[in-house]
């Protein structure tokens, strides 16, 4: 490494039009869909109605002699096999058929492998299951109370409903920081149950080919190598023959990390019947079975000083796992990420419990377009700054300028143990405030509240942890977190790089190229991307939490100054000059001096294959698995103005201002887009986006209808600013960004609907922030009309 490159220039901050979007517009793509095999068979699955039941009888026989029915699998048959249970990544276990009892509506009980898809579903139909309900755990706080049914049962050592418990911090010095407070406000609230709901759900195509005992499955995973040890622990296969695929992939937002009993059964029933089996999930299957987000209940408060310092913070959140603790967490982080909650503010002391219980739902927690936690972490200490500044009555923008971590204090330990490794934070404010034009609003504000008009301002100034990670910190399973790139140049100068992570839609092909294009001078059309393959790709960990650009992407740096390592003693040879004697530019080296004497890497690329110097290896090739020495912390300051209808409780969003800092941008076009989509995602989980359950545990939210997906009807428009503060560490100084505004946002819309509010006493809003909750809020201010 020759250190960090952070100037714009080049290849980086260029917005390169999207590779992959070529195949993609003409509808040639290829996704688990498009894929058909020779005598393929195709699976359906059977869910259980009941969110808690005890399962008395499975009958089969009707289902089995349906003509095309090849066979049916259930739960008994698995345990045979020593499967009807699986591993989570979380070191839990969740059924992959049930056997003894369900434990969530939705959950898998059968599946009917067919000749064809319509057979398969129609078969469901022909099962008999004798359930016995039971009562249902419908909240995490019912869950921990004394007397509720134990869900886990099927666990030798549980007891009762708690999952963990975890603490971060000092307890000590907070309550010390909170004795000697002047004021101590406080925030109670709930980041609801939302699902990423990606346009193409999850599938699979298992291929178990009898004669070679070549295990080969096409499937919808963000995490491909991940999942192939999974499988190879989980099915005792040996991993060599174990050939995961993970084509194209219509959106991940980490729905896709997971393993759903779905894959497990149709890679069994590949290998009991020797043919291929399909499985592609329908949308209420994708809603009410796999991975949920969020669900943070979340109570905490900050203590602060007359003059508005904010000196200690502690926060107390228990969080709704569903019926297995499922999500993928490191194992050092229980709870995640979730003390990143003292967010871009010097806060000396701070102190966090985290709780999680098990309750009669699916398993939730996927980090959706988060790391791991990060969402509700931001988004708690964004409201509850903003309730501080109600609470003393000053400006909202200038209590958090006042506390920002001042950018001389990077790197900055946290007092939860965090090392930001580089912020900037008041110029990103600044320019979110000039171009909402934030003083004249705030005018307006008070103008338009005589006519009886109510106008909202609200600021979220994030900062984020992205990029797991430092392997002595992150694993999934034990397997340490790092990513890899694996370049090789061919004799014509055009190369191939393949990388550990795999792109559900963030443009890799493109920006990664870029990246190569950048440090050897080769143009990223000559660079070919390849993900997802794991015979044909480096182990690496995967694609979610902002990972790629921090990991693969450093790793992608590493292997190609390597390769401009070789590729300068062959210049040396082919110029008949020492090393010490050559200069680079972007795509050659010369003679210091004469310029004139050079070659370039497309010649020296040549020269590798036909005439590299005796001693030599031929080739011009470099592996890189990259583990970073910290997470990369992007931040940005984002502002939102609505304007709250007194008779109905609807609030229109007149304008959203969003300042991004990711450090350096490789491709502004696509930073843009994933900009652009959290922003709308983030809108979402303010204003409809809900997945909740009734009494008996039905899930609603279990289709389009219910759950409400922003159309571009809804979606706001958005403007967006930039600021440039790179990492130190990463080789060409860039940060993760692809969830950045899913995370920053939410915080910024709530926070403009009570900002409407505030001055009638309103401070809290629940998300979603349906029009009957703000006419609610409204009616209890004396403010409806
Ligand atoms: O892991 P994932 O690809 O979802 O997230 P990311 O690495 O944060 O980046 C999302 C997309 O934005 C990637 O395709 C990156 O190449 C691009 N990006 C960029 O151009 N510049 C950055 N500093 C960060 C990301």
């Amino acid at each position: 490494m020759t250190g960090v490159e952070t100037e714009h220039k080049g290849w980086l901050g260029r917005s390169v039009k999207r590779k992959e979007d070529a195949r993609f517009i003409v509808g040639r793509g290829n996704y688990i869909e498009d894929i058909v095999l020779p005598r393929m068979l195709h699976m359906a699955i059977l869910r259980s109605p009941y969110a808690h039941a005890k399962i008395n009888s499975i009958d089969t026989s009707a289902a089995t002699e349906l003509p095309g029915v090849v066979a049916v699998v259930t739960g008994e048959l698995l345990a045979e096999h020593k499967l009807a249970w699986m591993p989570t990544l979380s070191g839990d276990t969740q059924a992959v058929l049930a056997t003894d009892k369900v434990r969530m509506q939705g959950q898998e009980i059968a599946c009917v492998i067919a000749e064809d898809r319509y057979i398969a579903h129609d078969a469901l139909e022909l099962i008999e299951v004798d359930y016995e309900p039971l009562p249902a755990v419908i909240s995490p706080q019912a869950a921990l109370d004394p007397t509720a049914p134990v869900i886990r049962d099927d666990k030798e050592d549980q007891t009762d409903n708690k999952i963990y418990h975890w603490e971060a911090g000092d307890a000590e010095a907070t309550e010390k920081a909170f004795a000697e407070a002047d004021k101590v406000v406080r925030l109670v609230t709930h980041y609801p149950r939302c699902h990423p709901a990606p346009l193409e759900c999850c599938g699979c195509v298992a291929d178990v080919n009898p004669a070679t005992g070549k295990v080969t499955i096409h499937m919808t995973s963000q995490a491909p190598h991940a999942h192939r040890t999974v499988f190879a622990l989980v099915t005792g296969l040996p991993e060599q023959d174990i050939q995961i695929i993970s084509p194209d992939i219509g959106g991940g937002f980490g729905n896709k990390v997971p393993i759903y009993p779905g894959y497990v059964v149709a890679t069994a029933a590949s290998l009991l019947l020797g043919r291929p089996v399909k499985w592609i999930e329908d949308r209420t299957g994708n809603l009410i079975s796999t991975g949920f987000a969020r669900d943070f209940y979340m109570d905490g408060e900050l203590a602060l000083k007359q003059d508005g310092t904010m000196t200690g913070l502690r926060v107390k959140m228990l969080s709704d796992q569903g019926y297995a603790y499922a999500d993928a967490q490191p194992s050092k982080f229980k709870a995640g990420l979730f003390h990143i909650v003292t967010g871009s503010y010097d806060i000396p002391a701070a102190h966090v419990v985290t709780e999680g219980a098990y309750t009669n739902k699916a398993p939730g927690g996927v980090a959706y377009r988060c790391s791991f936690r990060v969402t509700e972490a931001s988004f708690f200490i964004e409201r509850l700054v903003q309730t501080a500044a109600y609470e003393l009555g000053v400006d909202p923008a200038e209590l958090r300028r006042q506390n920002f971590i001042p950018a001389d204090k990077f790197p900055y330990t946290s007092a939860t143990g965090f090392e930001y490794d580089s912020g900037n934070y008041e110029p990103a404010l600044d320019q979110a405030l000039e171009r909402v034009g934030y003083k004249k609003l705030r005018e307006e504000q008070k103008r338009a509240r005589k006519e009886g008009r109510l106008i909202g301002i609200g600021l979220a100034s994030f900062t984020e942890v992205v990029g797991a990670g430092p392997s002595r910190q992150f694993d999934i399973l034990g397997i340490k977190m790092f990513d890899s790139a694996e370049l090789r140049v061919h004799p014509t100068g055009k190369a191939i790089l393949k990388l550990g992570v795999k792109s559900q839609g963030q443009g890799h092909e493109t920006t990664f190229a870029q990246i190569v294009a950048h440090e050897l001078g080769i143009p990223a059309e000559d660079v070919t991307v390849r993900e997802g393959d794991t015979d044909n790709t480096p182990y690496g960990l995967g694609t979610y939490a902002s990972r790629s650009t921090p990991t693969a992407g450093a790793a992608t740096s590493v292997a190609a100054r390597k390769v401009r390592d070789k590729a300068k003693k062959l210049a040396a040879h082919l110029l008949e000059t020492a090393e010490d004697d050559l200069e680079w530019e972007p795509g050659k080296f010369f003679v210091k001096g004469a310029p004139d004497r050079s070659k370039t890497i497309q010649e020296i690329a040549f020269a590798a294959y036909t005439d590299h110097p005796q001693g030599m290896e031929a080739g011009l090739e470099a592996v890189n698995y990259y583990d970073p020495p910290n997470m990369t912390y992007p931040f940005g300051s984002y502002a939102v103005v609505v304007e709250v209808d007194r008779g109905t409780g609807q609030w229109d969003v007149k304008k959203v201002v969003a300042v991004d800092d990711c450090g350096t941008r490789i491709n502004p076009m696509i930073v843009e887009g994933q900009i652009m989509g959290g922003l709308t995602e983030g809108y979402a989980m303010a204003a409809m986006q809900l997945i909740t359950f009734d009494e008996e545990g039905n899930c609603i939210g279990s289709n389009f209808m219910d759950y409400l997906l922003p159309t571009s009807w809804e979606t706001p428009s958005f403007e967006l600013g930039e600021t440039t503060t790179p990492s130190p560490h990463h080789p060409i100084g860039a940060k993760g960004v692809g969830e950045s505004a899913t995370v920053g946002s939410p915080a910024a819309y709530v926070n403009a609907v009570v900002d409407a509010l505030a001055h009638a006493g309103v401070r809290n809003v629940d998300m979603p922030m349906t029009s009957d909750k703000v006419w609610a809020a409204l009616n209890e201010a004396g403010l409806a009309e």
